[in-house]
């Protein structure tokens, strides 16, 4: 059987909960028909959007799936302006992202909180979205395998072959995030083959269960090169998932 493919469209901070519901509906009606058996499509929109977005998919029984962009590591507790993991279990989020290159550079997120945040999200039964990604300067001094692996290193750490299969990563070069600078599909195709080979390599042979995604600039048009890569399992999508007619050209080019 041919592999079913990973889509998600992180909004980032776009949409307010109505925009969210007509983006929703109109991707409803802009899907291709059978599109669900061949891509697993994910939207991650902002926090105030979730309830609406989980109430449209389920009352129009649309073929999506939820995700959130972030979370916290505790459970409950004095932490003002925070999320914590069982509420967005509750809403019936299932994938969560961990770990972007925003969250790390803007809001100061270090390795041991992207590792605890991860462990938070598999212990309430949802998939973490792992981000990785070297930036500009590490790549031109040809440091993005050593960065990959010291990200991979410190955040999974303790966990064992079976646990990493059931993770998704994201590679996302720093360079190729909002630029229109698409890293090629030989190099994303490199990255995740790499990915694939540290994480067997530290965590076991079922590790190459994994599924590997990349993001970073990706577009309709370029959709088709990048899934040919035989360890790209899926895209992340950012800019071009805000709007329904380029999310659902994406997935469609995808199937
Ligand atoms: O999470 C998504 C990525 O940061 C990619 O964003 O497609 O706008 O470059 P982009």
């Amino acid at each position: 059987a041919p592999r079913r493919v990973l889509v998600a469209g992180n909004w980032k901070m776009h949409h307010d909960h109505l925009e969210t519901i007509r983006t929703l509906q109109e991707l409803g009606l802009r899907l291709p028909e059978g599109a669900s058996s061949r891509v697993e499509v994910v939207v991650h929109p902002p926090f105030t959007d979730l309830r609406s977005a989980q109430t449209t998919i389920e009352d129009r029984g649309l073929p999506l799936v939820l995700g959130a962009q972030h979370c916290y590591h505790q459970d409950a507790g004095a932490f003002t302006g925070e999320v914590a993991p069982p509420m967005l279990a509750r809403l019936g989020v299932r994938y969560v992202l961990v770990g972007h290159s925003e969250r790390r550079r803007l809001f100061g997120q270090d390795d041991q909180q992207v590792a605890a945040t991860l462990q938070a999200i598999r212990r309430h039964g949802m998939v973490p979205v792992l981000c990785v990604g070297e930036t500009e300067e590490e790549r031109a001094a040809g440091a993005t395998e050593e960065r990959l692996a010291a990200q991979l290193t410190a955040a999974l750490a303790g966990l064992d072959g079976e646990a990493v299969s059931a993770l998704v990563v994201a590679y996302e070069p720093v360079w190729a995030i909002g630029t229109g600078q698409t890293a090629t599909p030989e190099d994303a195709q490199a990255a995740c083959a790499f990915i694939r080979g540290r994480l067997v390599e530290a965590h076991g042979p079922e590790a190459a269960a994994v599924r590997l995604l990349y993001g970073g600039s990706v577009t309709p048009e370029t959709t088709l090169e990048l899934l040919r890569g035989r360890d790209v399992d899926g895209l992340l999508v950012g800019g071009a998932s805000l709007r329904a007619d380029s999310f659902a050209a994406i997935v469609q080019a995808a199937m």
